[in-house]
């Protein structure tokens, strides 16, 4: 599907993206191992987080829906425990999907076989594949377990201590999940702090789970999981589209509600804010165990920055976006340390500067990140997604502040995590 956006003359009014997907996902699946019925409020209807649920569902929890998908109903497997799946489970394109069931799966005493589209296919699995294995889980993946799909026969796990190679939640999350029904305490340390949305919720679920730094230490359940009713705020990756087009835009004040501002993802406030973007943080408030405020931005002057180091994990998904904001800044903006990019729907760097250069981006390659000249403008051009949902909504928002109409060709992957999207795009600019 293909989607022409026009250059906005204004964009003005209040924005509630949809829920948060890290948060969705783990909402369902912790709640489907469970002993309990739990309801989840403001879920993300969006491919990844259904693709969640019918793999919890093929394991043996109940999932019913209403409210267009937005409100979900989960009774817990955890009393009787999953079952053995009797077909394949299909994450699609979900990294989040795949990598936290695995954890799940490597503590069960069953065979299942896990797999997902053709990019998730591609991407990396022996980084949870090599832990979960040495916790004692059986694992085969094709390319020596590097690779999806994987076949898991789980069960007797032994606790241990490990240091992740990469900051990495979702490895992170597998780990915690595995660790929870091993014999002995385990701890984790990671090289800089990702998103704790696991950690949080499995504690509200009755899970020993202590975090000091960036090491962690999970005791094993002494009884099932508690099911736990959860309100998911706005994601704050879907916010930062809208932060970035009121930041840049020259005439525009735009309010995102309710967004979750859990500080292992601000990052993309620091970082603009870091540039000269008019933030104003509103309203803060906590809701289900999670931090919330609304986000006032408008039209701002921005100035090249450096993304660098620690701050790189909170802010990973934004970085195409980020790296459009740049465009319009005065001088050079510098991202490194962020080789995960490679690895995600797509290869972000290669990518991101593939389609914004077609806009006229000047944007050098790094092997970790890019280096982006800011030019003050971009014009409309004929661009594709790679099939990456944040890609296409990144080049959306490029074709709001582009003179002239932009085409974005595969416009339908944005349903992955935001399946209003371009609604709100035209009703930003009143169009709708
Ligand atoms: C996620 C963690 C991040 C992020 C992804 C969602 C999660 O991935 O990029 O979109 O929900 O845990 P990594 O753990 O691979 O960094």
């Amino acid at each position: 599907m293909e989607r022409v956006v026009v250059q906005a003359e204004k964009l003005e009014g209040d924005i509630f993206p949809p829920g948060d997907k890290s948060i969705s996902h783990r909402a369902v699946m912790f709640n489907a191992a469970a002993e309990g019925t739990a309801t989840i409020y403001n879920f993300l209807n969006g491919e990844d987080c259904t693709s969640t649920v019918s793999c919890m569902e093929a394991l043996g929890a109940k999932v019913s829906s209403s409210d267009g998908y937005k409100t979900v109903v989960v009774q817990g497997a955890g009393g009787a425990g999953l079952h053995e799946p009797d077909d394949v489970l299909q994450a699609n394109n979900s990294g989040t999907t795949m990598r936290l069931i695995s954890g799940l799966l490597a503590a069960q005493p069953f065979l299942s076989i896990i797999t997902g589209d053709a990019s998730l296919r591609s991407r990396p699995m022996d980084r949870l594949v090599k832990p979960l294995t040495l916790m004692g889980a059986q694992i085969l993946g094709r390319k020596g377990g590097a690779t999806a799909p994987l076949a898991i026969r789980g069960g007797g796990l032994r606790g241990m201590e490990y240091n992740t190679p990469v900051a990495s939640a979702q490895v992170k999350s597998a780990l915690i999940l595995a660790a929870l029904y091993a014999s002995g305490d385990s701890v984790i340390t990671e090289p800089s702090p990702s998103r704790d949305h696991t950690e949080r919720l499995l504690r509200a679920m009755g899970a020993r789970i202590d975090s000091q730094g960036n090491t962690i230490r999970i005791s094993p359940l002494s009884a099932p999981l508690k099911s736990q009713d959860v309100r998911v705020p706005a994601d704050i990756s879907s916010a930062a589209f809208w932060l970035v087009a009121g930041a840049i835009h020259p005439n525009s004040r735009v309010t995102v509600r309710g967004v979750g501002a859990n500080p292992t993802r601000t990052g993309i406030i620091d970082a603009l804010r870091s540039m000269g973007a008019d933030l104003v943080i509103d309203n803060q408030r906590e809701e289900g165990g999670e931090p919330v405020a609304d986000i006032i931005v408008t039209s701002s002057d921005l100035y090249g920055t450096v993304i660098e180091g620690d701050i790189i994990p909170s802010l990973i998904d934004e970085l195409p976006v980020i790296a459009l904001a740049a465009c319009f800044a005065k001088g050079d903006t510098i991202i490194r340390d962020a080789a995960e990019l490679r690895v995600k729907e797509s290869d972000r760097i290669a990518t991101t500067i593939e389609e914004l250069s077609k806009m006229g981006a000047r944007i050098d390659e790094l092997p970790d990140g890019m280096i982006v000249h800011g030019t003050g403008g971009l014009r409309g051009a004929l661009v594709r997604s790679h099939d990456d949902h944040r890609l296409a909504m990144t080049l959306g928002i490029a074709g709001v502040v582009a003179r002239g109409e932009t085409t974005v060709q595969g416009a339908d992957s944005v349903d992955v995590s935001y399946p209003g999207f371009w609604q709100d795009i035209a009703r930003l600019q009143n169009i709708g």
